[in-house]
């Protein structure tokens, strides 16, 4: 099965995508945390990624598609879940053509509807762990024991340097502008599903859990 998790910045699409992946054995494809590990790494695509991401705005479109491209294949038999990725009509273009490829389809596009106050909120207290990657925020997730992260023991964390204000207002933006404007796209072929993000982590799992499962 092959999935996209659409939503605006901190709907929950990287948890979502990282319990599906630990709980069904998908593979979880973020553009978002590959452009970081390239920005980490210094490569080229790293250098050109770096500014564009620390203001808010998207990467450019041949950047990313080539990104999923590389790692497609290496995705299970259980399939894919496409967490930040395509943002832009002409990157839904080309998933239908890489997918296309590959003899796969996709199955469901699942939208996390989110109010935007929330999402600030959201955004601006997350962290994780830096040893780990465990994903923690400082009032609706914090660790079990203050300082100490809950998967692996590591007592080092860290933020991400776009998630400040000022940078969660453009990159709303550049959902509405660019992003929300695929969706119609995807309910032509009947793809949309539509999810409470709002809830709580569980709920939103539970709702997901209920789509995959044909319920
Ligand atoms: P990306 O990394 O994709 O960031 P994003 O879309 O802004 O999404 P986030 O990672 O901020 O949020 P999320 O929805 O994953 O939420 P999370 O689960 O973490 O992209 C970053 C940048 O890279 C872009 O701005 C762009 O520059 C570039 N880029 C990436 N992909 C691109 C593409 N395809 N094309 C062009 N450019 C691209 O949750 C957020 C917080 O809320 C967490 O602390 C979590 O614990 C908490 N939380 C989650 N769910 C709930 C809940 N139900 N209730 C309460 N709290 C919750
Ligand atoms: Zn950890």
């Amino acid at each position: 099965m092959n999935i996209i998790l659409l939503g605006p910045p901190g709907a929950g699409k990287g948890t979502q995508a990282a319990r599906l992946q630990a709980a069904r054995g998908m593979m979880q494809l973020s553009t978002g945390d590959m452009l970081r590990a390239a920005v980490a790494a210094g490569t080229p695509v790293g250098l050109q990624a770096k500014a564009v991401m620390e203001r808010g705005e998207l990467v450019s479109d041949a950047i990313v598609s080539a990104l999923i491209g590389e790692r497609l294949d290496a995705a299970s038999e259980q399939g894919a879940i496409f967490d930040g990725f395509p943002r832009t009509q002409a990157q839904a273009e080309a998933l239908d053509f890489l997918l296309a490829e590959r003899g796969r389809r996709l199955d469901h596009v699942i939208e996390l509807a989110v109010d935007e106050d929330e999402l600030v909120k959201r955004i601006t207290g997350r962290f994780s762990c830096a040893n780990c990657g465990a994903g923690y925020h400082d009032s609706f997730r914090p660790t079990k024991i203050e300082g100490v992260c809950d998967a692996c023991g590591s007592t080092e964390f860290k933020r991400r340097p776009d998630d400040n204000e000022e940078t969660v207002r453009t990159r709303m933006a550049e959902y509405r502008a660019k992003t929300q404007p695929i969706l119609p796209y995807y309910e032509a072929k009947d793809l949309v599903r539509r999810v409470d993000g709002m809830a709580s982590v569980e709920a939103v799992a539970a709702q997901i859990d209920a789509i995959l499962d044909g319920n």
